[in-house]
């Protein structure tokens, strides 16, 4: 049997502005969705924890699962991605994942890469984390029209990485980051429509391109605040950053609210992602007071570490 794990990745500074030609600093985490493949005379997919609701048609003793359409929208591309490249294999693939999906911590991409990382090891082949990333960006691009190779590229590397989407390019920064703490909070909106809104202020409003400016400066100064583990500086230009994010529209109350409350205790947060809620990113000082503010204020939230490796065998 062969087990991959696949990480969600948390976007540390840049989201929004990558779109627009400036690099966008993402890094793994030790969350994400395990994948594992057993060979058996047919193929079988079986998904644990995945939310979804059921429909049963008797007469026909079916069942068809509601609410998951797309996420089966990318085990179906993944499947035939992989067939293509390594040959028909029969197996059965059980996917968990230990974050919900559509909060803006990459699960779609860990799936799609989990299961082309699961698939080349039962074809007993091992792909190589570039090749990965980009067959999981076809698989993206296949299912969603558009979509970045941000989180496809970092879940098939892994560790701290910075990224120019457009042409696609990627540095490994060899750093070491405490632990962090994630907010989910319930999303108004999907990466494709907060995208477009904030492409449409762009047009709208011509100073706006300030704010994109300004966040390409401000990954810059965080580049070298990470090579020199600076913290302080990390959390400012975190509280930096997800002001300029605001001035996009996409940080709402909710997350302000947070952050004032959490603020005696953080070096600084930031929405992560395309945001209107999703997840919220905090760099702790003390771990304990955070996690009673975010229990408080009722969210969900995961003490995430960030990992060096990206889809692999575990
Ligand atoms: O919320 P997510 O994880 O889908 O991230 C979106 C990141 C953006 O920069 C807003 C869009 C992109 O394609 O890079």
């Amino acid at each position: 049997m062969v087990k991959v794990f696949a990480p969600g990745v948390i976007k540390l500074f840049g989201e929004h502005a990558v779109v627009y030609g400036k690099p966008a600093l993402a890094a793994t985490i030790d969350r994400g969705i395990y994948v594992e493949c057993e060979k058996e005379d047919k193929l079988i997919v079986e998904t644990v924890g995945v939310p979804s609701s059921l429909r049963y048609f008797p007469a026909e003793k079916r069942a068809e699962a509601l609410g998951s359409e797309r996420f089966f929208a990318y085990i179906d591309t993944a499947l035939r991605v992989a067939e293509e490249q390594w040959g028909s294999v029969r197996a059965r693939f059980t996917i968990k994942s230990d974050l919900p999906p559509g909060i803006g911590a990459a699960t779609s991409a860990a799936v799609s890469v989990g299961i082309l990382k699961a698939y080349s090891l039962c074809a007993g082949v091992d792909v190589d984390a570039y090749s990965l990333a980009k067959l999981g960006h076809r698989v993206e691009l296949e299912v969603q029209g558009i979509a970045s190779p941000m989180d496809t590229a970092a879940t098939s590397i892994g560790g701290v990485l910075k990224i120019w989407a457009n042409p696609f390019r990627l540095e490994k920064l060899n750093v070491r980051l405490p632990p962090f703490y994630i907010a989910v909070l319930p999303r108004i909106g999907t990466t494709r429509e907060i995208v477009a809104e904030v492409k449409a202020f762009l047009g709208r409003r011509r100073s706006a391109a300030n704010i994109i400016e300004a966040i390409g400066g401000l990954v810059e100064e965080a580049h070298a605040c990470l090579l020199a583990g600076d913290l302080e500086c990390l959390g400012e230009l975190m509280y930096m950053n997800n002001w300029l994010l605001g001035a996009l529209g996409v940080v709402d109350g909710r997350v302000v609210t947070l952050l004032e409350m959490a603020r005696p205790f953080i070096y600084g947060g930031k929405v992560s992602g395309a945001g209107r809620g999703g997840v919220v990113l905090l760099l702790p000082r003390e771990g304990a007071m955070v996690e009673r503010v975010l229990s408080s204020l009722g969210h969900v939230y995961h003490r995430v570490s960030i990992t060096e490796t990206g889809a692999a065998a575990v």
